[in-house]
């Protein structure tokens, strides 16, 4: 079903390459229900389109996304998995074309997930990765607690995701999670350049490559997809979200003394 649409993403198609474009700045590209939706559709029409050969997604100069709204958790936390965010994570993680991502400024929670099921990654020197899913009263989504762990090892894996500290592009760089750094201003642009360059090649060729090269993983991870949604559905409602959320829009620490 398509959904309404939103000018939170931006979709243009051009010599082969879909550009998503997160737009809401002024919430930080802050992702709700619409632009999620929004996202899955356009990938899916990139997938049926034979006119496209890959897929980049891209945000702003000073930030990529601050990760799902937070307005959206408290007022209508997506419990179903037919919510607009488990079709996009679903979909992303299915995509059969090639994905190039572009990230430079915060790259919050959802915001860092999704590029582990990108196939290139250009991060700006100002990106900053972050998965605060515990310090939200949450639980990884995304597949996360399956592929943050192979990449990482497991106990850097650990500081990432039980201490929910941020990490810079240079320490992405050195654990493989993007493949080159470089100047904010031009992050964009040397992503457009590859998603190009993969355009201009066969797309069978790209199309069994990528296959080949996740066979045997999109399976579990649309099972490990499901399984944390199940359980992040629920921490959703449960008091320590409700704190980290309420806190969040209070523009104050959260206390968790009570929970
Ligand atoms: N959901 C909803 N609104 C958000 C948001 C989010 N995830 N992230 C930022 N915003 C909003 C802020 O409420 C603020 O709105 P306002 O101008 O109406 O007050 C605006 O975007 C600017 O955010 P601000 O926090 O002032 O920007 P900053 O540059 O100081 O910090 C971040 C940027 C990304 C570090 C910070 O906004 C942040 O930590 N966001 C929350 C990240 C998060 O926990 N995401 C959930 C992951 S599951």
């Amino acid at each position: 079903m398509s959904a309404p649409p939103t000018q939170d993403i931006l979709v243009h198609t051009e010599a082969g390459v879909t550009t998503l474009t997160l737009n809401r700045v002024d919430k930080k590209n802050s992702l709700t229900r619409a632009m999620y939706a929004a996202l899955a559709d356009a990938l899916e029409q990139a997938q049926a389109d034979g006119a496209v050969r890959a897929v980049l997604l891209q945000g702003d100069v000073a930030v990529f996304s601050a990760g799902n709204d937070i307005a959206d958790f408290l007022e209508r936390p997506p419990t179903d998995p037919s919510a607009p965010v488990y079709r996009f994570l679903r979909t992303i993680a299915a995509f059969p074309k090639p994905l190039v991502a572009a990230v430079c400024g915060p790259a919050v929670g959802i915001g860092t997930t999704m590029l582990l099921h990108c196939d290139l990654v250009y991060a700006g020197d100002n990106a900053a990765f972050s998965l605060p899913f515990v310090n939200l009263g949450l639980c990884p989504e995304a597949a996360s607690s399956l592929l943050v762990p192979r990449l990482l090892g497991y106990h850097r894996a650990a500081e990432a995701l039980l201490l929910g500290e941020p990490f810079m592009a240079e320490a992405a760089l050195e654990v493989g999670l993007v493949n080159r750094i470089v100047p904010p201003t031009e992050c964009n642009a040397i992503a457009q350049m590859q998603a190009r360059k993969l355009a201009a090649k066969p797309l069978a060729s790209l199309l069994e490559t990528k296959r080949l090269m996740k066979q045997g993983l999109v399976e579990p991870v649309l099972e490990r997809i499901a399984e944390e949604g199940a359980i992040f559905a629920r921490m959703l409602t449960e008091p320590a979200a409700r704190e980290a959320f309420t806190a969040f829009m209070e523009k104050r620490k959260p206390d968790f003394s009570g929970c």
